[in-house]
């Protein structure tokens, strides 16, 4: 049965149901009310998950200096609510992590199908990583190519130490076995979108994560 589950690093699961939730009990943008099946991780939810995220990092990195490097584009919402929740804590707890930003932004899917290779398509000069701790944020690992690719690209410049946070893990045959150090959610084998995760650069305005329905594939297909 598929499910959905959020994983801690007490080895703590919490299931929901696989169905996820029907679109008229939440609020989404009108333009994509037609193209949208169910609300699979509500806004909120995201929040709530992110803040103990933040926590965990702070308790384990706290005291180092440390850049954290968004992986664009869908990355930036989670990027910039985990920051928000880091500096919150930052200013209210007796360890702080003294934080600076970095941007890389890697492109690997065509609709809704991982194309095999991962694009350096901009972002910093990842030589200023050098003797760095360095937190990755990134949205999804899927397959887990494009962590190992950036992860590899990142070892030539000798960074101090890196760690990497992905809100989402899918749970696919087609992984590589590859997990981050921090994870928000493992989902199942559905293509997602919102919370800037998108389907050809639509769906990135919309706050809760969904699934997209067939209609909307051909309807914003390249
Ligand atoms: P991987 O290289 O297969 O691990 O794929 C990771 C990248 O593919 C992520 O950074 C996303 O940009 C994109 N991706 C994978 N699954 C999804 C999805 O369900 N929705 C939107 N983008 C996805
Ligand atoms: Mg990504």
């Amino acid at each position: 049965m598929e499910r959905f589950k959020m994983t801690g690093p007490c080895n703590m699961n919490l299931i929901y149901d696989e169905k996820g939730y029907e679109l008229d009990l939440f609020c989404v943008p009108k333009h994509y009310e037609e193209d949208l099946d169910r609300v699979i991780i509500p806004h909120g939810l995201i929040m709530d998950r992110t803040e103990r995220l933040a926590r965990d990092i702070v308790r384990d990195m706290g005291g180092h200096h440390i850049v954290a490097l968004c992986v664009l584009k869908g990355g930036y919402k989670f990027f910039s609510d985990l920051l928000d929740y880091i500096k919150a804590l930052n200013q209210n707890c007796d360890k702080s992590v003294p934080l600076t930003v970095d941007f890389i932004r890697l492109k690997s899917y065509c609709n809704d199908q991982s194309t095999n290779s991962v694009k350096v398509i901009g972002g910093d000069e990842l030589s200023t990583l050098t003797g760095k701790n360095v937190l990755i944020v990134e949205d999804i690992v899927e397959t887990g190519r494009t962590m190992e690719t950036l992860l590899s690209l990142l070892s030539e410049c000798n960074p101090k130490m890196v760690k990497v946070v992905s809100l989402l893990v899918k749970r696919t045959p087609r992984g590589s076995g590859y997990r981050p150090d921090y994870m928000g959610f493992e989902v199942p084998d559905w293509f997602l979108v919102g919370y800037a995760l998108d389907y050809n650069e639509y769906f990135r305005d919309l706050g809760h994560i969904c699934i997209l329905n067939e209609k909307a594939k051909v309807k914003y297909k390249v």
